[in-house]
C-alpha cells in the first residue's frame, strides 16, 4: 500500500508527536498548518514540510489531513475551510479526538466529498520532542469506511501502533474511560504528593517517592488485571487502618469522601478476596 503524503494542521502536543513519528517511519510530511506562525514554523522546519498560515491550504497540499486540533475547533475549523478548499479529489482527513465521531468532519465530507475519519490515539502525549516516545505501543481507534480505514490501520501499525475499530462505540463512555486511565490518576497522584507533605516528607521526596509508587503499580498493572494487582488496606480488609485514613482527611471533607468511595470501589474490585478477609 503506497504511503500517503501527510500535512498536520494544530503543531500542538499531538499533532507534533505524531507527526514526528509518522516522519521518522518513513511518511513525507508535506504541510504543517495552524494559528501561531512560530509554532507552524518550527513543526514544519523540523520534519521538512510547507509551513501553511490557512488551514485550506493544507490540506490542498497533502493525501491525508491530520486535524490536530482542540475538540470544540475541529467542527467549526471544517466548516471554515470548506470554501476555500481548492481541490479536495482523493484527499482525506481525520481528526484525533476520542470524544467526537466524524460528524465533526460532516462538512469537509458533504460540500468538500473528503473521506473523513477519526483516528485516536489512545495515549498521552506533553509537550516537546519528548512526546514521541509514548506513540510506539499506542492503541489507535479508528472510524472510517473502507478502504480508507484499511489505510489508517496501516499508519498506525507503521508507528508501532496498535489499531483497534471505533465503529459503534458509545464515544462519551469511551472517552470517559480513557479520562479515568489517564488524567484522573495523575490528579490522586497530585493529592498523594501534598498530602505525604503535610505529613511531613520533604517536597522532592514526597514527589519522587509517590511517582515511583505509582509506577510500581503501573508496572504490576501491565502483567496482572487490576483485581488481581491492587495492594492496600481496602483489598485487604484492613477496616481499622482505612478509619485512621478516613479521621487523618477529616479537616478536608472532599478528599475524605473521594477516600471512601475509592475504598468502597476498590472492595467490589475483588469480592472474593473481601469475603476471605
Ligand atoms: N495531547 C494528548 O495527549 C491527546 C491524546 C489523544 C488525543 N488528543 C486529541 O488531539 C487533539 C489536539 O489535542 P492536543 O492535546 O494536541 O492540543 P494542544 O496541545 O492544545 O494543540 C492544539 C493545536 O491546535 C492549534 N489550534 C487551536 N485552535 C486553533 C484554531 N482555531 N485554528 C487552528 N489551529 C488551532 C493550536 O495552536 P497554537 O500552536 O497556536 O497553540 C495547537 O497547535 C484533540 O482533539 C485531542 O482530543 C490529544
Amino acid at each position: 500500500m503506497p504511503k500517503p503524503t501527510i500535512a498536520i494542521i494544530g503543531p500542538g502536543r499531538a499533532g507534533s508527536a505524531l507527526g514526528r513519528a509518522l516522519h521518522s517511519a518513513g511518511y513525507t510530511i508535506a504541510a504543517v498548518g495552524g494559528r501561531n506562525p512560530d509554532n507552524v514554523r518550527n513543526l514544519a522546519t523540523e520534519l521538512g514540510g510547507r509551513a501553511c498560515q490557512s488551514p485550506a491550504t493544507t490540506i490542498d497540499l497533502a493525501d491525508l489531513t491530520i486535524l490536530a486540533v482542540p475538540d470544540d475547533v475541529i467542527l467549526p475549523l471544517s466548516t471554515d475551510m470548506v470554501d476555500s478548499l481548492c481541490s479536495a479529489a482523493g484527499k482525506s482527513v481525520v481528526h484525533l479526538s476520542g470524544a467526537q465521531d466524524r460528524a465533526a468532519l460532516r462538512p469537509l465530507a458533504q460540500q468538500g466529498g473528503l473521506r473523513t475519519g477519526v483516528f485516536h490515539p489512545l495515549q498521552t502525549f506533553r509537550r516537546g520532542p519528548q512526546a514521541t516516545q509514548n506513540v510506539a505501543g499506542t492503541y489507535f481507534g479508528i472510524d472510517a469506511d473502507a478502504p480508507f480505514r484499511d489505510q489508517l490501520m496501516q499508519l498506525a501499525r507503521d508507528i508501532g501502533g496498535h489499531p483497534f475499530d471505533l465503529t459503534g462505540v458509545d464515544r462519551a463512555l469511551y472517552h470517559a474511560a480513557a479520562v479515568f486511565a489517564a488524567n484522573y490518576p495523575t490528579t490522586l497522584l497530585a493529592e498523594a504528593i501534598a498530602l505525604a507533605s503535610q505529613a511531613g516528607l520533604e517536597t522532592e521526596t514526597a514527589r519522587h517517592g509517590m511517582t515511583a509508587l505509582l509506577a510500581g503499580a503501573v508496572k504490576n498493572l501491565t502483567e496482572l488485571s487490576p483485581a488481581e494487582a491492587i495492594t492496600g488496606p481496602a483489598s485487604r480488609g484492613d477496616q481499622g487502618t482505612i478509619q485512621r485514613h478516613l479521621d487523618a482527611l477529616k479537616n478536608d471533607p472532599g478528599l475524605q469522601r473521594l477516600y471512601q468511595l475509592l475504598a468502597d470501589r476498590t472492595k467490589q474490585l475483588n469480592p472474593n478476596k473481601e469475603a476471605a478477609a
